[in-house]
């Protein structure tokens, strides 16, 4: 890691009076630089609570559009233009309003992999690791749409008991765990637990121990007595992981589990982001009053692990 580089982000970030937000699945030396690390619900908390003028925001552009939603009177960049996250641009807003006008009762739940678009027309906002706690909060004679995971929407299914109307969006990273990945890594470590993300597929959440967030692996490893954990989501999470418990093992279900635009972000471009304030995340104001109200909901709502 260049030391200079990193010393002129320290100095850029004060006199800006800037704040580095990064995702648990970011390069290792992206997270060392960041003021605080986490998963789409605690990132969203922090971005709404925190007193700084500038969000640099390391992750994919659902994440900074949400922290633009949530404070407005700050300047959002990130540091790589190009960062999407597939997943959320599997639905658009016309397909939704589709959907909507054929189930015209149901609640819209989306998952906050998702564009602003979308979160304007939904009625809630989630994330993985507050959707059970949120469906379970709606009328139970409601029907709810779930958009647009529909791994994490049968996850949600079956915690609830409750059928929802999916939509047949995935996560293309997590898919590509298998579940011979998983019985593979068992075989050779037969007394690991297998931590799995519920953007996983069912055969590979059915094959695990626990399925947690990515915030929730890191709280969960560090209270485990357990000494190897087989860990099947993007395999970034390990850095913080081993962090947590440097005396444990920790295994990737796949190597192949990696999510490229996350590693879209480097040093020199955080640096750039925070010399020339690039590039800069906004959201029309009528999309973003709608979406606020549904994300508003998603931040009040923690989980219970
Ligand atoms: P969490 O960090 O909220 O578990 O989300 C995973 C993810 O895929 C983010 O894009
Ligand atoms: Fe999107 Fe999957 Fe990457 Fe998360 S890991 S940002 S859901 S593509």
């Amino acid at each position: 890691m260049n030391q200079r580089i990193l010393n002129e982000i320290q100095d850029l970030k004060a006199k800006r009076n800037a704040v580095i937000l990064a995702h648990n699945y970011q390069p290792a030396g992206i997270q060392d630089l960041a003021d605080f690390c986490g998963d789409s619900l605690g990132l969203s908390v922090q971005a709404s609570k925190t007193t700084a003028d500038v969000i640099v925001f390391c992750g994919v552009r659902f994440m900074a559009e949400t922290a633009k939603i949530l404070s407005p009177d700050k300047t959002v960049v990130m540091p790589d233009r190009w960062a999407g996250c597939p997943m959320a641009d599997m639905i658009t807003a016309e397909q939704l309003c589709g959907l909507k006008q054929k189930y015209p009762d149901a609640l819209v739940v989306c998952y906050v992999n998702s564009t602003a678009e979308v979160k304007a027309r939904s009625d809630y906002c989630c994330t993985s690791a507050n959707a059970v706690e949120l469906v379970n909060s709606l009328p139970r004679d409601k029907q709810i749409i779930f958009v647009p995971d529909q791994h994490l929407g049968k996850f949600v299914e079956e915690r609830t008991g409750r059928d929802l109307i999916l939509w047949p969006g995935y996560c293309p990273t997590h898919v590509f765990i298998g579940e011979d990945d998983i019985r593979r890594a068992r075989q050779v470590h037969p007394s690991a637990v297998v931590m799995a993300h519920p953007e996983c597929s069912e055969l590979v959440k059915r094959l695990a121990d626990v399925l947690l967030s990515t915030g929730q692996m890191l709280k969960f490893v560090k209270d485990s007595p357990a000494t190897e954990f087989i860990v099947a989501t993007e395999i970034e999470i390990i850095h913080p992981l081993k962090k947590v418990r440097p005396d444990a093992e920790f295994i990737p279900a796949s190597t192949r589990a990696v999510c490229p635009n996350m590693k879209k972000t480097t040093v020199e471009k955080v640096l750039a982001s925070l010399e020339s304030l690039q590039y800069e995340v906004t959201v029309p104001e009528e999309i973003r009053l709608k979406a606020k109200k549904s994300l508003e909901r998603m931040v009040e709502i923690l989980p219970e692990k």
